[in-house]
């Protein structure tokens, strides 16, 4: 039976990935921070008969110890991981800056850090399979952003949308740096973009740009069972790439800025020493 891993994996795009394997007849491994999601999910799963294959592990990924404890839990319960899907996401786009209490920014933790921790982390487990894959569900092939090498933490001229956007853009760069160092080649990273998608995340956002926000999802989102497809249809049959990105079913070309092996390189050796891995 394979094991799925995902992030995020009671919410959203995460939760309708997790529904989809478990009426594959997978094991899925869902990782949210609310536990009532979590039970949720199992709910669920229970009317697919799937109860026993849904697994909830209730971790916050903002802190990193926590995140290295998870993957020694799942090293330790699960030996081989098939597939790990990275969704967690919280956007803090307005309001002050946050600092967790090991003393990284929100954003930088929990949509880049954490992702860093769980893909190298998870790399042997995923080794174990047949046709590992990571897919990192992000927003590869958006121009916008970047990284603040002098300001990693944004303690100086801090606003959410810059906070958000440099995690967007160090994600690419994790991927391209994961592929770029990794002499066994066995598991291809995927960077995948699903475009605008009908899910809970605006319900995070202030007033009045939560309302804004749904109107907008209302007229343009697609829905999560119609986005999920090209991302399952990846996930079971990967590129041949160690890296690629994709923005829906379109590939992204990874040759641009966005992508530069030399960026990739220096911010993992900053994130290396950050986490201490
Ligand atoms: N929706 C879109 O239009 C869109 C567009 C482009 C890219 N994306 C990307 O797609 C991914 C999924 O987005 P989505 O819209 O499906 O998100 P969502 O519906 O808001 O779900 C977010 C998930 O992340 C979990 N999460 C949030 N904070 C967490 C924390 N501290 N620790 C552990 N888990 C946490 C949530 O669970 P808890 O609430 O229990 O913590 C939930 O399961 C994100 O990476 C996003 O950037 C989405």
């Amino acid at each position: 039976m394979q094991t799925v891993v995902i992030t995020g994996g009671t919410d959203g795009i995460g939760r309708g990935i997790a529904l989809h394997y478990l009426s594959e007849g997978a094991r899925v491994v869902a990782i949210g921070s609310t536990r009532q999601k979590g039970e949720a999910l199992i709910e669920e799963a229970r009317k697919i008969s799937a109860a026993d294959r849904a697994h909830f592990l209730a971790v916050d990924l903002t802190s990193m110890s926590a995140t290295r404890r998870l993957v020694e839990e799942i090293e330790n319960t699960y030996a081989s991981v098939d597939k790990l899907v990275l969704c967690a996401q919280r956007y803090k786009l307005f309001g002050k800056r946050s600092v967790t209490a090991e003393g990284f920014e929100h954003s930088f933790a929990l949509s880049y850090l954490s992702r860093f921790v769980l893909s190298y982390g998870l790399r042997d487990a995923l080794e174990c399979t047949k046709r590992p894959v990571i897919m990192n569900v992000g927003t590869p092939g958006v121009r916008l952003g970047k990284i603040h090498w002098d300001d990693l933490q944004l303690e100086r001229g801090y606003n959410g949308n810059k906070a958000t956007l440099q995690s967007f853009r160090a994600n690419d760069l994790l991927g391209v740096g994961f592929a770029e160092t990794y002499d066994k080649g066995s598991v291809t990273y995927v960077g995948y973009n699903p475009g605008v998608v009908s899910t809970g995340m605006p319900n995070s956002l202030p007033f009045p740009m939560k309302v804004m926000t749904k109107a907008m999802f209302a007229v343009a989102a697609t829905s999560v069972d119609k986005a999920i497809k090209p991302m399952v249809e990846l996930l079971d049959s990967p590129p041949a790439e160690l890296f690629a990105a994709y923005w829906k079913k379109k590939s992204v070309n990874t040759r641009g800025k966005a992508f530069d092996v030399a960026d990739a390189l220096r911010l993992k050796e900053i994130t290396e020493q950050l986490v201490g891995m």
